[in-house]
């Protein structure tokens, strides 16, 4: 397989250290291993006492792993399987948890493969799989949903304003041929649009390539399912934190914390407080924490990133 790069900046590294607050002998979760920067991070403050589980589902990142894992200066393991599966199986191991943090979305390690299909920027086959042993590739949605569907997932996925017309040019092209590449899809994008939008801000087809790739990897629902997990996991004061990349994700992560974070569910209107609801979680970062200046000066993939982290407030965990 060819890599172009494998380096790879972990995203918010410094400030997620410091919200997770790691030390010796504690038990580290990363739902979301990918090439495994936060996870040394993180590893290096546990030592050799401390526990990591390693979650992702994609056979690169155990790949990374099985490479470093010789360097880790912790007891630790890969779990390759969605992070909300992994997550499941954890809970169903009972060992409490200290800490659990998500940096959400692609690697890397995927973008810069090209084959893989994630970019835009290299001619590959439109498959997008994070896993690439399962479900539907990227190809095969264009190929096979119908134009409303099309325009729906671009426009829910990738908040694309032009969503309607990209599906219809979509249908239009399938029928003369099939659309198999990244570069094809790219230029149907791009000739659907009007002209001053193909020089607007960003790719023309940076949103839709989202959008196909949330879609053919399940990922907001995955979110759904794993943010509740994750958190029960945690013992009382252990700290959960989740990297965001755009706000579909971002969205989510902050709701959850701050339905957490609630200390009142009475409906509104009601002169006092009625429900003896106890609030679960300390918000850590309020509206959240973005990288420095100086961060996406060196890494520009971080200018998007958003970090949310929350303490398991004691009493919370029954
Ligand atoms: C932004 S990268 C993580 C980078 C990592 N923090 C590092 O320092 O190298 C996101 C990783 O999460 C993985 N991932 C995304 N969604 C997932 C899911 N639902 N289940 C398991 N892994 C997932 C991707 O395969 C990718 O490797």
């Amino acid at each position: 397989m060819l890599l172009m790069r494998t380096d790879h900046v972990p995203v918010l590294a410094d400030e997620l250290a410091q919200v997770l607050d790691p030390r010796s002998g504690e038990v580290a979760v990363d739902a979301t291993f990918g090439a495994g920067g936060h996870s040394k991070r993180i590893a290096e403050k546990i030592g050799p006492d401390g526990l990591l589980s390693a979650i992702d589902r994609d056979s690169e990142a155990r790949r990374r792993y099985d490479e470093i894992e010789a360097e880790l200066p912790c007891r630790s393991r890969f779990i390759e399987a969605s992070f909300a599966d992994a997550l499941a199986q954890l809970a169903a191991e009972q060992v409490p948890v200290d800490m659990v943090w998500f940096d959400l979305g692609v690697s890397s390690m995927q973008i810069d493969t090209p084959e893989r299909g994630f970019s835009y920027s290299a001619e590959a086959p439109l498959d997008m799989r994070m896993d690439p042993s399962v479900g539907v590739t990227a190809a095969e949605i264009v190929a096979e949903w119908d134009e409303r569907r099309l325009a729906r997932t671009f426009r829910e996925y990738g908040e694309e304003r032009y969503s309607d017309r990209i599906s219809r040019a979509i249908v239009r092209e399938r029928e003369r041929q099939p659309i198999e590449t990244t570069t094809e899809l790219v230029d149907i994008v791009t000739a659907a649009i009007p002209t001053p939008a193909r020089f607007g801000a960003g790719h023309p087809a940076k949103r839709v390539f989202q959008a196909l790739r949330i879609a053919v990897n399940d990922e907001l629902e995955q979110i759904d399912l794993a943010l509740p997990l994750a958190w029960e996991l945690l013992r009382e004061n252990g700290r959960f934190a989740g990297i965001s990349f755009q706000s579909l994700e971002d969205r989510r992560v902050k709701q959850f914390l701050a339905g957490l974070a609630r200390e009142c569910v009475c409906p509104p209107g009601l002169p006092i407080c009625r429900c003896g609801h106890v609030s679960e979680a300390k918000l850590l970062t309020r509206g959240g924490i973005t990288p420095t200046e100086a961060e996406t000066d060196d890494n520009p993939r971080a200018r998007s990133a958003r970090m949310r982290a929350a303490l398991k407030i004691a009493g919370a965990t029954s």
